[in-house]
């Protein structure tokens, strides 16, 4: 894995709870947004995960506090939630999930899954971490099954990589990594790998273009 990842979850294992507490206060802050944006990614989750039997297997990557995969799991589908930070883990089951510990890019996965869920992690990636995670997901997801996860997009940005802290509300007290993708360069490592381009869309920011948004398909 690479340094900038490792020193990013350094920052997640000590700052959980104060991320947890801050992605609630940022919502408050404008709450007409925020509800806005949980119904279009509730929406976007139905979508999708729906094309799959009730009661497939679905692994969320980076899950967090779990609200994503509370609505899968109410969906009706089996949901194993995960992340690296253990106040994450705690914040999770005490929603009444399954969430286990795990790094993608160091841990295996032990079965194969129908779909797999990875929202706002690939921000914290370099290139060559994104090439790991998208073989290692293609290698258990069934015939099929879905790959979807989203990048910010390059062109929005002045630079290709970025150590932040926000000010404000979702400041952490310690730099994150943050990775900045173009459409082109992930694409063509998702060709090669062998996966199916399902549905693509940009969204968010003022021009409605901040996310590239990906749904593949394992063929
Ligand atoms: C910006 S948060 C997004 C959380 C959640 N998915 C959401 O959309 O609200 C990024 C998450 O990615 C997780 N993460 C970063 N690198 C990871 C890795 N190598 N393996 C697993 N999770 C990772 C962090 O612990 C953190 O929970």
């Amino acid at each position: 894995m690479s340094i900038e990842n490792e020193k990013t979850l350094e920052v997640y294992n000590k700052k959980a709870k104060t991320y947890l507490k801050t992605s609630i206060e940022h919502n408050k802050l404008n709450q007409e947004k925020a509800k806005h944006k949980r119904e279009r990614l509730e929406k976007f989750i139905r979508t999708n995960i729906e094309t799959l039997p009730k009661g497939a297997k679905v692994f969320e990557i980076g899950s967090a506090d779990g609200i994503n995969a509370k609505y899968i799991e109410k969906l009706g589908y089996e949901i194993t939630a995960s992340d690296v930070a253990e106040d994450f883990i705690n914040s999770i089951k005490s929603k009444g999930l399954k969430a286990i510990k795990f790094n993608i890019l160091k841990n295996e996965f032990n079965e194969k899954y129908s779909a797999i869920f990875c929202w706002r992690v690939f921000v914290h990636f370099t290139k060559s971490d994104v090439l790991k995670v998208l073989k290692k997901v293609y290698d258990i997801l069934q015939k099929d099954g879905l790959f979807i996860f989203n990048a910010i997009n390059r062109e929005t940005r002045e630079v290709d990589e970025k150590w932040v802290d926000f000010p404000n509300e979702y400041h952490m007290g310690a730099k994150r990594y943050y990775k900045y993708f173009s459409k082109e360069e992930l694409n063509e490592i998702i060709t090669n790998i062998g996966y199916k381009i399902h549905t693509f869309h940009k969204e968010g920011g003022k021009n409605n273009n901040k996310w590239l948004v990906y749904v593949l398909k394992k063929q």
